[in-house]
């Protein structure tokens, strides 16, 4: 890393020049993302936060999207692909209406997760990975979600809807795409902590005042640290 690299603040825009305005997220998304920027002390900390909304927008990260991600954050698109693309969460291609995730880790497995996951691959004639013609539910084959003791633990839209049986599925998809689920498991499955549009506003008082006793914290060990190191050094001179 070069000696420029090394010297900039943490939290430097990494773009040069104004930041371009967003063209893409609705004037409702972009109201939220930055009530949700407010609240941290770097803006880039709410990348993810922020691909929600816009995956809550548009049902996937698209790169339309993600450019305005990048320009309200100041970091590159590039860089907003690399961290979405990490997390099983983030879509960075289309998927349908509903993700249905279905475990089939150990627990899952041990209790019945490849039979059904083979019942909703021929019932919704897709395989795992793969979305049905009508554009409503894709259908993923997760790794474990924390939710053993109800296996074969299924998601939809990352909301728990218990374990399954191949006829308990069925009728869990017929819900789906008639809407009968549409209250308690939403499109595209946004997270409630960044859907919520109250409560998001951080008090810029307080803020300011919490970054400058990190700072000041961050001094003083920084301080200590180096008066040890000196300690040290002059106890291992006069040995
Ligand atoms: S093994 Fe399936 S939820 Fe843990």
């Amino acid at each position: 890393m070069s000696e420029t690299a090394r010297r900039t603040p943490v939290g430097t825009p990494r773009r040069a020049g104004a930041p371009p305005v967003p063209s893409h997220l609705s004037a409702d998304t972009l109201t939220r993302a930055r009530q949700v920027i407010a609240l941290y002390p770097e803006p880039r900390s709410a990348l993810i936060p922020l691909c929600h909304l816009a995956q809550e927008q548009d049902g996937w990260l698209t790169p339309a999207a993600m450019t305005d991600i990048a320009g309200l954050v100041g970091v590159t698109p590039t860089e907003v692909l690399g961290t979405a693309s990490f997390y099983d969460m983030l879509h960075t291609e289309p998927v349908g209406t509903h993700v249905v995730s279905l475990c089939t880790n150990i627990a899952c497995l041990l209790n019945g997760a490849a039979e059904l996951l083979e019942h909703a691959e021929s019932s919704l004639e897709v395989n795992a990975g793969g979305t049905t013609v009508d554009g409503t539910i894709t259908l993923e084959e997760a790794e474990c979600l924390a939710d053993c003791d109800r296996a074969p633990c299924v998601q939809v839209n990352h909301r728990f809807v218990g374990a399954q049986t191949p006829e308990s599925f069925d009728r869990l998809i017929a819900d789906l795409r008639s809407g009968a689920r549409s209250q308690d498991i939403p499109d595209h499955g946004t997270l409630i902590r960044v859907h919520r549009s109250t409560g998001l506003e951080a008090d810029p008082a307080r803020l300011a005042s919490e970054r400058a006793a990190m700072a000041e914290a961050q001094a003083q060990r920084a301080a200590a640290a180096e008066a040890a190191k000196s300690a040290a050094e002059g106890a291992g001179g006069t040995s």
